[in-house]
C-alpha cells in the first residue's frame, strides 16, 4: 500500500511482481540468468503462453503432440489447438469456447497414456507412440511443440528419457518441448534438468502446494527468452490472455505491447502460493522424503487393505535419486469395486460428492461409525478411464500435497512422527467412510440417494 501511494498502484505491482519472480526462482533454486518466469492466472492459459512462444520461435507452421492427453487439465484439448478454453480470456474478454485465437490456432496430435485395460496401466507402447507423431509431423513438413508429461493427474511420466534423447538426436530444430509440471509432483533438481535442455516448463502454485485455485506460470529457459523478446509481429490473440506484468521486465520489447491492466486477484493467489512454495522448502530436505516414503508406504497399505478399493496404476515412473523426495509417489488412484465390477464414472462421482458431506444423518451407525462419516474428506477429482472392451470407469484419487509435511515437521523426531501417524489416521478414515458408504448403499442404485446430486 506504501509503495503504491508513492510510486502509484500499477509501477508498485509491476515492481512486487518482479520481487515474485526473484521469490519463486530463489525456492527453486534457480538463477535468473536461467530462467524467466511468466505468471499467469492458470496451468491451462499457461499452455497457451508456451503455444504462444514456440509459435514466435518456430513460426505457423506448427502442430502441438500432447503426450497424457487423457491425463492432463481439460482445457488443454482447446489449448492445444490454439482455441479458445473459456467464455471469458483472462484480460476479460468474452469469446466463444472453442473458437481460434487470432494467430495461435494450429493442429494438434493427442497421445493418451491409459493402455485400456482393468489394471490402469500406462500403455506399453507410449515412447513409439510419440516418436510416431514426430515423424508424422515432420514429415508433413511443419515443426513441433511437444508437451511432454512429469506429471500427470494420476503421477505418471511420459516420455521416457531415453525416449526424449532419440528426439533431440533425430529432430534438433523441429521439435521444442514444454513440461506439464503444473502438478508439481517434481524435484528441484529434476525441474533444473529439463530447463537446462531447454525445455519450457508449465507449473501451478495450486495442485501439490496447495496454493489458492487459478495461479500458474510457464518458466522459460533464459536461452530462449533472448530470441523471445520482440515486440513486432506477435499473434494479437494473446494480447487478451495476459497483461504487461506478467511477462518479465526483461522483456521490455514484447511486454511493451501488453495493456497494463493490473490484476489484484492473481497477484494474491501467487502471493499465497509463493509462501506455501516457501514454507515447504525450509523443511529439511532429509524430513521431506522422510514424510513422503512413510505417507506412501502407509496410504498404499491402507488401500490394499480395504475390501472396496483397488490401487491402480502405480509403480509407472521409472525413479532415480534426481527425484529427490518425489522418488516417492504423492498421488494413489484406486478404483471401488462393487460385486467384483469398478464403479461407474458417475457413481464415483456420487462418492467422490458423499465424502465431502457429512452423512451422520443418513448413514446412522454406531457412534465410531458416526465420527467418520460426519467427516468431510476431499480426495482428489475422479479421473475417468476409458477401457478396451469393457464399460468406462474412474479412478478417485488420494494426495498427499505439500501442506502434509509442512504441517507434520517438528525439530522433536517424535513429535514429528505422531504428527505424520495422525494424519495417516484421518486418512484411514476416508478408505473407512468409503467402506460404510459402499456397505450403507447395499444394492441400491447411486443415482437415488439423498447425496446424489
Ligand atoms: C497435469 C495437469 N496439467 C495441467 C492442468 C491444468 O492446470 P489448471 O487447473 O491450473 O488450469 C492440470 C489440472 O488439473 C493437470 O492436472
Amino acid at each position: 500500500m506504501q509503495s503504491a501511494i508513492t510510486a502509484g498502484l500499477e509501477a508498485a505491482l509491476d515492481a512486487r511482481i518482479e520481487e515474485m519472480r526473484s521469490e519463486l526462482r530463489a525456492h527453486l533454486r534457480l538463477s535468473a540468468s536461467e530462467v524467466d518466469v511468466v505468471f499467469s492466472p492458470s496451468g491451462t492459459d499457461s499452455q497457451l503462453h508456451a503455444l504462444f512462444v514456440a509459435r514466435s520461435l518456430l513460426g505457423p507452421a506448427l502442430t502441438t503432440i500432447i503426450v497424457g492427453s487423457d491425463q492432463t487439465g481439460s482445457g488443454t484439448v482447446y489449448t492445444a489447438r490454439g482455441r479458445h478454453f473459456n467464455t471469458l480470456t483472462a484480460g476479460e474478454r468474452p469469446v466463444r469456447k472453442d473458437a481460434p485465437i487470432d494467430g495461435l490456432s494450429c493442429d494438434s496430435v493427442e497421445v493418451p497414456l491409459f493402455g485400456g485395460t482393468r489394471d490402469v496401466r500406462m500403455r506399453t507402447d507410449g515412447d513409439a507412440a510419440v516418436l510416431d507423431a514426430i515423424d508424422a509431423v515432420v514429415a508433413n513438413g511443419a515443426s513441433v511443440l511437444l508437451q511432454i508429461m512429469d506429471s500427470s493427474k494420476l503421477g505418471w511420466r511420459s516420455p521416457s528419457e531415453a525416449c526424449l534423447d532419440e528426439i533431440a538426436n533425430r529432430w534438433p530444430d523441429q521439435v521444442w518441448i514444454v513440461v506439464d509440471a503444473c502438478q508439481m509432483r517434481i524435484s528441484r533438481r529434476r525441474m533444473k534438468t529439463y530447463l537446462d535442455r531447454g525445455y519450457m516448463v508449465l507449473i501451478t502454485g495450486s495442485k501439490y502446494f496447495g496454493g489458492p485455485a487459478f495461479s500458474g506460470a510457464l518458466l522459460v529457459p533464459a536461452g530462449l527468452s533472448r530470441s523471445l523478446d520482440r515486440g513486432e509481429g506477435i499473434a494479437p490473440g494473446v494480447l487478451d490472455y495476459a497483461s504487461r506484468s506478467d511477462w518479465p521486465k526483461r522483456w521490455s520489447a514484447l511486454r511493451s505491447r501488453f495493456e497494463s491492466r493490473p490484476n489484484l486477484g492473481q497477484w494474491l493467489r501467487w502471493e499465497a502460493a509463493l509462501e506455501e512454495i516457501k514454507a515447504y522448502y525450509q523443511v529439511p530436505d532429509a524430513f521431506r522424503t522422510l514424510a513422503l516414503r512413510q505417507l506412501e508406504a502407509g496410504i498404499e497399505s491402507l488401500i490394499m487393505l480395504s475390501s472396496s478399493l483397488h490401487l491402480v496404476g502405480s509403480g509407472t515412473k521409472a525413479c532415480g535419486s534426481e527425484d529427490e523426495e518425489f522418488a516417492h509417489a504423492t498421488i494413489f488412484p484406486f478404483t471401488i469395486n462393487r460385486d467384483r465390477s469398478p464403479l461407474s464414472p458417475d457413481r464415483c462421482r456420487v462418492v467422490y460428492r458423499a465424502l465431502a458431506q457429512d452423512l451422520r444423518e443418513v448413514i446412522g451407525g454406531s457412534e465410531a461409525d458416526q465420527a467418520i462419516t460426519a467427516r468431510h474428506c476431499l480426495v482428489g477429482q475422479p479421473v475417468r478411464i476409458e477401457m478396451r472392451d469393457e464399460e468406462p470407469t474412474a479412478a478417485l484419487r488420494l494426495c498427499v500435497g505439500a501442506r502434509l509435511v509442512t504441517e507434520t515437521w517438528s525439530p522433536d523426531a517424535r513429535a514429528a512422527q505422531q504428527n505424520l501417524q495422525r494424519e495417516l489416521d484421518r486418512i484411514a478414515d476416508v478408505v473407512a467412510k468409503i467402506e460404510l458408504l459402499l456397505e450403507h448403499t447395499g444394492r441400491m442404485e447411486f443415482v437415488e440417494l439423498p447425496y446424489a446430486n
